[in-house]
């Protein structure tokens, strides 16, 4: 299909389909970069109330880099794939400290900046400073594979690049932010991954999917993830009405985050072989509840399967050995940013 034909169509269906979405009504490069950090990973649904809780709480580029790392984990608690957290806080000082708290407008630049790839920096070029630069996500690929004909790996190493110059040779020079945005919301609304919708499309009839009738087939992507099985065994000390929590560190999921003691298993083991890790002075001076729910939180690499122990102690000398626990009250425990499956332990159990 000829390219100037395809981004006409697309701008076509995408100025009829369009939703209406908050960050589609501003040109404004850190509500754009917002937008589309949240976005990652997300869907619309889930993304747009934290849009919104973070555009009020920090109105400028200004207002998040000075907040803490603590809080803003916190304000994110939910959406999951934290990294993406910590980068925007990053990404804000930066902004901030290197470009006066004026993104760059070129893909280039933006590139440099921490958090953004190759999608985020052309989506914020093309939506914020309309450069026809060529995003190319989840649904690019979809729709691009499938119209075209393109057969390449997506998770092969130089699947991507192909995918990339496709995409920049088609893109609208007039109106790049309208084709970016449209064939994204083209791939989300019309050519859906299992369901495409071949009969209401506008360009089907040179589509090469729809006429060797390989939409299913398409895109091709042929690695599969191995998925890791953890099983996480939290005591809950409790003297009084304190709860004592740790911070996790660097290296595993959840930096920043807070959880409880833990003891990770390579497989579901039953409290008392847990019990059987405590040290004896724990044992002697704890009242121990076990809850038998298991949370689990699967995510693209592990699936986490959590049990807890709620562990009563007469007062704080036993566990004042271990490492990195501090004492809080339940009001600051609601405060501190929290794994979401540790949110609903204790909203089930303690709040
Ligand atoms: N997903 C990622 N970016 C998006 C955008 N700008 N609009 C809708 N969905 C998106």
């Amino acid at each position: 299909m000829e390219a100037k034909l395809f981004a006409n169509q697309i701008i076509k269906w995408y100025d009829y389909h369009k939703r209406d979405l908050p960050w589609r009504h501003t040109k404004d490069p850190y509500k754009i970069w917002l937008s589309e950090i949240i976005l990652q990973q997300t869907r619309v649904a889930q993304g747009l109330p934290y849009y919104e809780k973070f555009v009020m709480t920090y109105p400028t580029v200004f207002d998040l880099a000075k907040a803490s790392e603590t809080e803003v984990l916190r304000l994110w608690q939910g959406l999951g794939y934290y990294s993406r957290a910590r980068n925007l806080h990053a990404c804000a000082k930066m902004v901030v400290t290197a470009y006066n708290g004026s993104f760059p407008d070129s893909y280039d630049e933006l590139l440099k900046l921490k958090g953004i790839g190759t999608y985020t920096a052309a989506a914020i070029a093309s939506f914020a400073f309309d450069k026809a630069n060529a995003v190319v996500d989840g649904n690019v690929y979809r729709v691009l594979s499938r119209v075209f004909g393109i057969k390449d790996d997506i998770a092969s190493s130089q699947g991507p690049r192909v995918f990339r110059k496709k995409a920049n040779e088609l893109i609208s020079q007039d109106r790049p932010a309208d084709y970016n945005q449209g064939i994204m919301e083209f791939g989300a609304m019309q050519c859906s991954p299992a369901t495409p919708a071949c009969g209401l499309c506008p360009v089907s009839l040179e589509c090469y999917a729809f006429n060797h009738n390989e939409q299913l087939k398409l895109p091709v992507k042929t690695k599969k993830v191995k998925v890791r099985e953890r099983h996480f065994n939290y005591i809950v000390f409790r003297v009084g009405e304190s709860y004592y929590v740790k911070e996790r560190g660097p290296k595993d999921v959840w930096q920043g985050l807070y959880d409880f003691y833990l003891i990770e298993t390579p497989k579901e083991e039953p409290g008392d072989v847990l019990l059987e890790r405590l040290s004896e002075a724990v044992k002697r001076a704890a009242v121990i509840e076990d809850d038998s729910q298991v949370y689990k939180h699967i995510l693209t690499h592990q699936r986490i399967f959590a049990k807890f122990y709620l562990v009563e102690l007469e007062n704080e000398s036993s566990i004042a050995e271990m490492d990195g626990l501090r004492a809080c009250t339940v009001d600051e425990l609601k405060e501190l940013p929290k794994p979401i499956l540790i949110q609903k332990y204790l909203e089930r159990e303690i709040f």
